[in-house]
């Protein structure tokens, strides 16, 4: 579910009006959903019932310290793949003990600080990797825990650029190779080998590709688990989820209005938890869009209406370096006006940002409604990959993040100072 619907003609976020929030707080504002948080949390681990599991949030998806500390307050864990989210984490009233971490390229300083901070498990990527770990932690006396990420060489058939299980791509050991792998680094001093680990990719409407790739490595998680005694399986994130979610008034479940083809949380676990449960070890889970995606939306005002010969434009004052989505791949969001007045009549047109780049836009050729100079647009399910992804190009400040909690509204990031901007700068 989400918590975004019209109510009294405009647009809410659980009780508070977006309107409102945008008048007192500026624009463009990303708004976040408490409640959606919780409850696509709690869904998964309702879903996943007594299957012994541990869910590790994508911190990625969304990383503000509100964020994480709601979650951390749940029993969520988290996937990491940098110190800098290490850090945040910690910050947010985390331990490195609830986190793995994630990444083809972490340096020594990174390992360092993980290994330091008792880490759950780091995730290697290659074998130069594996030896590092192994020297960091001889140099510290500790024995680092680890597990291999595992390239099943599965079709997420989900947009190139977040396809990660083909064994074209940059991620994880060949499948072929991973059995060898772990009993050549058994023979390392400084290894705990604590588990196995895949991802396949993000944003997946299917449920296929995850069965196939489930199917395929079980068999590797029984062999590691009789040779190296692994407590772990981690089957990564990837859920895909709604990017046009219905909006009528009294937030309905919008999972209840999809194709039975269609794949929501319940039809998840209810295939994978039989499949994972025969192998009889700790599962892992590293969600990031399925909680925070539906949980936020970005905030816009228009600024002008300009009709070419060839097209309309409503440019507005958020850009690609705010939400980057559809400029890198080609990522659709709802666009909606906060004024339900406005929802009818519709027009053919590009929505698009500030910035000098063409490819800065949030839709084009949409029938999108009216909206003029000063009018409020939100960008639906804007939560996960929105704001962490987010940049100052064009000297653009970053805008501010708010949270909503029924009807209360907390600005969790200020909006940035041009003074933040240049603040590093001599
Ligand atoms: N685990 C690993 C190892 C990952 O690389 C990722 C995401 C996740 C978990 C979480 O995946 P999720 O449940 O969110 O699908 N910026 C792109 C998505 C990049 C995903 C990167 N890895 C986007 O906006 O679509």
């Amino acid at each position: 579910m989400h918590s975004f619907h019209y109510k009294d003609g405009s647009l809410h976020c659980e009780d508070v009006n977006l309107a409102t929030l945008a008048k007192e707080h500026g624009s463009p504002l990303y708004v976040y959903s408490a409640h959606t948080f919780r409850d696509h949390y709690t869904r998964l681990d309702a879903a996943l019932g007594d299957l012994d599991h541990h869910i590790a949030y994508a911190v990625k998806a969304n990383s503000n310290l509100s964020i994480l500390r709601l979650l951390n307050e749940l029993g969520s864990g988290f996937d990491i793949v940098s110190g800098g989210e290490l850090y945040r984490v910690l910050q947010a009233g985390g331990s490195g003990s609830q986190c793995t971490f994630a990444g083809v390229g972490k340096t020594r300083d990174e390992l360092k600080y993980a290994l330091e901070n008792d880490i759950y498990c780091i995730n290697a990527e290659s074998i130069a990797e594996l030896e590092l770990i192994n020297e960091v932690a001889k140099d510290l006396g500790l024995t680092a825990p680890v597990a291999v990420r595992v390239n099943p060489n599965v079709d997420a058939k989900t947009h190139k650029y977040i396809s990660t299980g083909k064994s074209e791509n940059k991620f994880g050991i060949d499948f072929e190779l991973v059995s060898e792998l772990y009993d050549r680094a058994a023979g390392f001093t400084n290894l705990n080998l604590r588990g196995l680990q895949m991802h396949i990719g993000s944003q997946l409407r299917s449920i296929t590709p995850f069965i196939e790739a489930i199917e395929r490595v079980a068999p590797l998680v029984q062999q590691l688990k009789a040779a190296h005694n692994i407590e772990f399986f981690s089957i990564g994130g990837g859920v895909g989820i709604i990017y046009d979610p219905a909006l009528e008034s009294g937030s309905p479940d919008w999972w209840a209005q999809q194709n039975d083809d269609e794949l929501t949380i319940e039809k998840y676990a209810t295939e994978i938890v039989p499949r994972l449960k025969k192998l009889g070890l700790r599962i892992l889970l590293e969600p990031g869009r399925y909680i925070a995606g539906n949980a936020g939306v970005l905030l816009t005002e228009c600024l002008y209406e300009k009709k070419g010969s060839a097209k309309t434009f409503k440019v507005v004052d958020s850009g690609m370096n705010d939400l980057i989505r559809p400029a890198l791949y080609e990522g659709h969001h709802q666009i909606v006006p906060i004024r339900e007045d406005q929802r009818t009549p519709l027009v053919k047109a590009d929505v698009v940002g500030p910035i000098c780049e063409s490819g800065d836009f949030f839709c084009q050729d949409r029938d999108i409604a009216d909206v003029q100079s000063g009018d409020l647009l939100a960008l639906m399910s804007a939560g996960a990959y929105g704001f962490t992804m987010a940049s100052n190009y064009n000297t653009r400040p970053m805008p501010a993040e708010i949270l909503v909690d029924a009807t209360e509204a907390k600005v969790i990031r200020r909006r940035q100072s041009l003074e933040d901007l240049i603040a590093l700068e001599k």
